[in-house]
């Protein structure tokens, strides 16, 4: 039955996806929890909004790029790492013993273990929207997946692995 829930909740009713979104400037690297969203698919551009006062969105806004790595479903640990722990002024992966490996087309680190990388250079960004979020929309120049794994969605503050197919009955 169909009924009305106040607006707060309509937020965390939204199913997401779950990445941890990593970037690096100079010495200085880092990664947070956050949702992806595409905006387009031809040229492919993805969305991402990030709070201001972040350590990674200092790092993007340095260096104009940041890596999805799209979380797996061995990785619910990592994920709440990554969105409690507070980057600013340390190397939040090496404090938190994270393995990653160098991106291939933009600086950013990738983190070991997920199910895929997207590598984005930053093609636009709106500060000034309502509220205390940056959104940038990335341009992907790199994609890779490890199609062995599952990814991780997010629903209601919880994580779900992906279920199977839903098909249309005939
Ligand atoms: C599932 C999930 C999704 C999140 N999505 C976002 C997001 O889209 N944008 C954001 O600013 N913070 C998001 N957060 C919170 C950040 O991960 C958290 O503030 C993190 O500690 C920031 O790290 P940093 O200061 O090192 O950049 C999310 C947290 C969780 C658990």
């Amino acid at each position: 039955m169909l009924k009305s829930y106040p607006i707060g909740k309509s937020t965390v009713e939204l199913p997401c996806s779950v990445v941890a979104i990593s970037a690096k400037s100079g010495a200085q690297q880092g990664a947070m929890t956050a949702s992806a969203m595409y905006v387009s698919q031809v040229p492919a551009l993805i969305l991402v909004s990030i709070a201001k006062s972040l350590a990674t969105y200092e790092l993007i806004e340095k260096s104009k790029a940041f890596a999805i790595n799209i979380l797996s479903e061995n990785q619910i640990a990592l994920a709440k790492k990554l969105a409690s722990v507070h980057g600013k002024g340390v190397d939040k992966l090496k404090e938190l013993k994270v393995a990653t490996s160098a991106a291939s087309t933009v600086k950013a680190p990738l983190i070991d273990g997920c199910f895929g990388y997207i590598e984005c250079k930053v093609k636009g960004s709106f500060s000034d929207v309502e509220g205390d979020h940056a959104i940038y929309i990335g341009e992907a120049v790199s994609f890779k997946l490890d199609k062995s794994l599952k990814p991780l969605v997010w629903l209601e503050n919880k994580y779900f692995k992906v279920g199977s197919e839903c098909k249309l009955k005939v």
